[in-house]
């Protein structure tokens, strides 16, 4: 864990040429970081912000992997731009959170008694409050709200807009959809699903996916 100091500004690769990634590109160089290069599995499409960044190819191909080590031995650093949990969960793995870069968006609003993981991305206009805790790898998206004393498990993705109440857990690499809403004290399991504008009243098994109001087993 780290605190949400501010990190120097690093030279960044960006792992994942989706949407999300084109978020979190965005983000870093409004934090002045130096984005230097995208891997991924598909080439990015050539629009802002990758149309003039160096595509590097699959971080799975194994030489792509020894050129990101590379990389990162020379002081550049990785940020993992997927909202799937099990492919942050293996580039971690495969590269160690010391290779990561935190990002938190310049208009995000994080305590400054919550701590914050390796390799998180706090998105545009999120808020995360006092003495949360958010593990390595972590998606706190677009305006989403994590409340006191929330505690966010490796690779959970709390999607935009979504507001966990105080005391809420999430655990490792389960989604919180677009627009729910977890009542106070609430476990979500690790590698649960909860749908998009789902209400959730009472915990949720591990591996389930539930959704609606209240939220129900899918
Ligand atoms: C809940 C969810 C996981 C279900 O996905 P799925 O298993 O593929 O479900 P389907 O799309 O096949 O829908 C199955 C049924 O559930 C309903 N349903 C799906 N998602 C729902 C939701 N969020 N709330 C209420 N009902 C939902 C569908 O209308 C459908 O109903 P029907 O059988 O009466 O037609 C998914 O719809 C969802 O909400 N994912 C979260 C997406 C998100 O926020 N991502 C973050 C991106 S940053």
């Amino acid at each position: 864990m780290t605190s949400a100091t501010p990190s120097p500004l690093q030279r960044l690769v960006i792992l994942g040429g989706g949407g999300h990634a084109a978020v979190v590109a965005e983000s870093a160089a409004a934090l002045g970081h130096a984005v230097a290069a995208v891997a991924s599995r598909e080439r990015p499409a050539a629009a802002a912000p990758f149309e003039r960044i160096e595509w590097l190819g699959d971080p799975d191909d194994p030489a792509v992997a020894a050129r990101l080590d590379a990389l990162v031995a020379e002081g550049a650093r990785l940020h993992a731009a997927v909202g799937g949990a099990d492919l942050r969960l293996r580039w971690i793995a495969r590269f160690g959170s010391h290779a990561f870069a935190t990002l938190v968006d310049p208009t995000a609003h994080v305590s400054p008694s919550a701590s914050v993981g390796t390799g998180t991305f706090v998105a545009p206009r999120a808020t995360v409050n006092a003495r949360a805790t958010l593990g390595v790898g972590t998606i706190v998206n677009t305006a989403a709200i994590v409340e006191h004393d929330c505690a966010l498990e490796a690779c959970a993705h709390i999607a935009p807009a979504a507001v966990l109440c105080g005391a809420v857990r999430v655990g490792q690499g389960a989604l919180v959809g677009a627009g729910a809403v977890v009542l106070p004290g609430v476990a979500i399991g690790a590698n649960a699903t909860v749908g998009a504008g789902a209400v959730v009243t009472r915990s949720v098994p591990q591996g389930s996916t539930v959704h609606g109001v209240p939220a129900r087993g899918a």
